[in-house]
């Protein structure tokens, strides 16, 4: 990959004409691709070590991307009784152990619907074993563990430590296997999330050793579920995650430990880079040396650089040939003055009307959006197979 240059290679320099065609019925407008999706799910599903992938739909639910990833042959991690509903209410036929249910401080009720729905359930307290030893006698469950130790792109996102709202301490192991046995329910897997945003391949395999410890506690245990979390990069300069090597150490982990199954629940991996964001260009201004170049949309359609900082490639698509002489912030029209997409971006120069693009923006962007001053976000499109050529 070309250094500096924003998304070089990437999907959507081959598919312009047909986004700005698209971007020319609505906008602003979310394109997902649907050969990069069906490229992600075919690499998940190569993972020989992993057993079963559930999809975390909190990352992108839209029904075209569910539907892809169906037909690949995942699972659906949802973490929400309405997530499961969506799931239900698009693929009615979906055998419910192809559910996941992995909540965090959820009313009783939903974890009814979830076992009725026949859908795997983890438990990240031990309050239902505590409080609803009715609802919990006979069920199999998952216990979601913390692994003391988080990891991410973002303080947000680590998912760990004693300051984190998620997953059972381990010092409450004892007491897990003890209540779960005194309301009749069975262990029958162990799981833990570390964060999101995760490029170091030796990741998981560390959080499959950290679960199978714990297991000697519950001997009906017979799967691990490692969480999601698989990084993509945000910066042209940062590296890929290695998915060879995460799969390399986890069956390395597996010929110690064999007879327990890995699960994964990887999201943003799945999405992130077959999703555009495409917004028209509506004024530009200059304060002093500072120019701004202004979208129809900003952080109610992306809330991720305003939230974490995060870093997405922005281009002029109307204008991708010409050289990139103007630097600018690229901001939205929302009154905050974080509403800002990108700083300092060097961009080719940009008029009233130009369709600008911002990569990366599959994962967590359409389904973090707001309403936030009455202005409506972004709408949604799965762009199938190529229309014309790749140049
Ligand atoms: N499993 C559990 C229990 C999770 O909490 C999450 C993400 C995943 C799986 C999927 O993680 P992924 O593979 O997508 O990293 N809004 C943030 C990310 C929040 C992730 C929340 N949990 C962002 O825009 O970066």
């Amino acid at each position: 990959m070309t250094r500096g240059r924003s998304g070089a290679g990437a999907w959507w320099r081959h598919r312009r004409e047909d986004l700005l065609a698209l971007a020319r019925q609505e906008h602003p407008l979310y394109v997902y691709d649907a050969a990069s999706l069906d490229a992600a799910a075919a690499a998940v599903r190569g993972l020989a070590a992993v057993d079963r992938s559930f999809y975390a739909v909190k990352a992108n639910c839209h029904p075209g991307v569910l539907a892809r990833f169906r037909q690949a042959g995942l699972g659906f991690e949802c973490v929400s009784l309405p997530e499961l509903e969506h799931l239900r209410a698009h693929f009615p036929d979906l055998p419910g152990e192809r559910l996941l249910f992995t909540p965090n401080f959820a009313p009783r009720e939903e974890y009814a619907r979830a076992w009725e729905m026949g859908a795997w359930v983890t438990l990240d307290s031990l309050h239902p074993f505590r409080t609803w030893p009715d609802l919990c006698a006979g069920r199999e469950v998952f216990l979601r563990l913390d692994p003391g130790i988080g990891r991410g792109h973002h303080p947000h996102v680590r998912t760990a430590g004693a300051q984190s709202k998620f997953g059972i301490a381990p010092d409450e192991l004892d007491d897990a296997a003890r209540l779960a046995a005194a309301c009749g329910a069975r262990v029958v897997g162990l799981h833990a999330h570390t964060g999101s945003g995760i490029r170091t391949s030796e990741a998981w395999a560390e959080t499959a050793e950290f679960l199978s410890a714990a297991a000697t506690r519950f001997p009906g245990v017979r799967i691990l579920d490692l969480g999601g979390g698989l990084g993509v990069p945000e910066r042209p300069s940062q590296s890929r995650l290695d998915l060879a090597a995460v799969d390399a150490t986890l069956r390395h982990f597996k010929e110690s430990h064999p007879g327990l199954e890995l699960w994964l629940e990887p999201g943003r991996f799945l999405v992130a880079a077959a999703g555009v964001l495409l917004a028209r260009v509506v004024q530009v201004k200059s304060k002093g040396d500072v120019i701004f170049v202004g979208l129809e949309t900003g952080m109610n359609s992306l809330i991720r650089p305003a939230l974490y900082g995060a870093y997405h490639p922005i281009v002029n698509l109307t204008r991708l040939d010409q050289p990139a002489t103007l630097t600018a912030h690229v901001v939205g029209p929302i009154c905050e003055t974080g509403d800002i997409l990108g700083r300092s971006r060097r961009l080719a120069p940009s008029e009233e009307g130009d369709v600008f693009l911002i990569a990366n923006a599959g994962a967590y962007g359409r389904v973090m959006s707001s309403w936030y001053n009455l202005r409506p976000p972004a709408g949604e499109r799965v762009l199938e197979a190529a229309l014309s050529p790749p140049l």
